[in-house]
């Protein structure tokens, strides 16, 4: 079953109980939207996801809130592209990165513990897949792959072995990347290398943190008095982008910030859902 993560904390910084409208950036499975809508039993949700698949599993766990709902299909950095009633929205939440419905799903090929198709779109309307990433980039173009999103500090070597392979066959699996990421790093307890390599062209493969910091700021400045807004992010390069947006909008009077720190889940949680281990709340309110 799926556990949305900091759920009670999510309610609480979101202030559930007064708000009407709420926009769900990040559907997923709709646990935390359905939170929301049974916490309050007036509240009506605008809920983005460019995972097609997902949503339509999300609807079948919310049948009985569908009156109170209304799914679109899109990225929800252009969540201004669509006419919603974005002065009446009194709080928005970002849940980010990946489910674990999609993680899971071996057709999403996100996961190297199952030997699957190397595509990881969460948007499968979109061409880049990850298959194309690692067969059909340049050196350069993976170098700065791997720097960026995977904090590699020297990834020639990985970077020539992946040219190296391909040179004889198409890298077309996770089981197929996998091998040549092992031929060059060892298994470690954290930051093992192929957990990076696959964050890196996850993150490439659905630009996720491509004009993040401008949504974000975007957002603070459009949004109604009063209004919160919520974000989760689950890696180091994503939080920090949360938090600078953060602070860009507090200093120029946008907003006041909720959460000094980030709130992260009680041991308790993470024992329970292990997928929230490396969560990092943060949230605030426009002025
Ligand atoms: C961590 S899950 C959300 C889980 C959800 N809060 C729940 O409780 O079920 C993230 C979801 O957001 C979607 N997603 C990630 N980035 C997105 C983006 N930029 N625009 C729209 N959807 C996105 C993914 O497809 C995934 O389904």
């Amino acid at each position: 079953m799926h556990v949305p993560v900091l759920e009670k904390e999510v309610m609480e910084f979101l202030e559930v109980e007064k708000g009407a409208y709420f926009l769900d950036g990040t559907l997923g499975m709709g646990g935390h939207t359905k939170a929301i809508l049974s916490n309050n039993k007036n509240a009506f949700v605008f809920a983005f996801d460019m995972d097609q698949e997902s949503i339509k599993m999300a609807l079948k766990n919310l049948s009985n809130f569908k009156d109170r709902i209304k799914a679109i299909h899109d990225n929800f950095k252009n969540i201004f592209n669509h006419s919603l009633p974005f002065n009446r929205i009194d709080g928005y939440l970002f849940d980010l990165g990946i489910s674990s419905f999609q993680l899971d799903n071996p057709e999403m090929g996100f996961s190297y513990s199952k030997d699957s198709p190397l595509d990881m779109r969460m948007d499968k309307t979109q061409e880049l897949t990850a298959e194309k990433v690692v067969n059909d980039y340049s050196y350069n173009e993976l170098i700065r792959v791997f720097k960026e999103f995977g904090e590699f500090k020297n990834p020639e070597r990985l970077v020539k072995e992946i040219l190296l392979t391909r040179k004889r066959k198409r890298i077309r699996t996770s089981g197929e990347l996998k091998e040549v990421v092992r031929t060059l790093y060892r298994k470690r307890k954290t930051m093992d290398p192929l957990s990076r390599v696959f964050q890196a062209i996850r993150i490439e493969v659905n630009r996720e943190l491509e004009g993040l910091d401008s949504f974000f700021y975007t957002l603070f400045s459009k949004i109604k008095r009063g209004a919160r807004v919520v974000v989760i992010s689950f890696h180091s390069l994503e939080d920090r982008i949360v938090k600078n947006s953060f602070r860009k909008a507090a200093k120029n009077g946008y907003i006041r910030i909720l959460t000094k720190k980030p709130v992260m889940p009680s041991d308790t949680e993470k024992k329970i859902n292990p997928r929230s281990r490396s969560a990092k709340l943060r949230a605030g309110v426009r002025i």
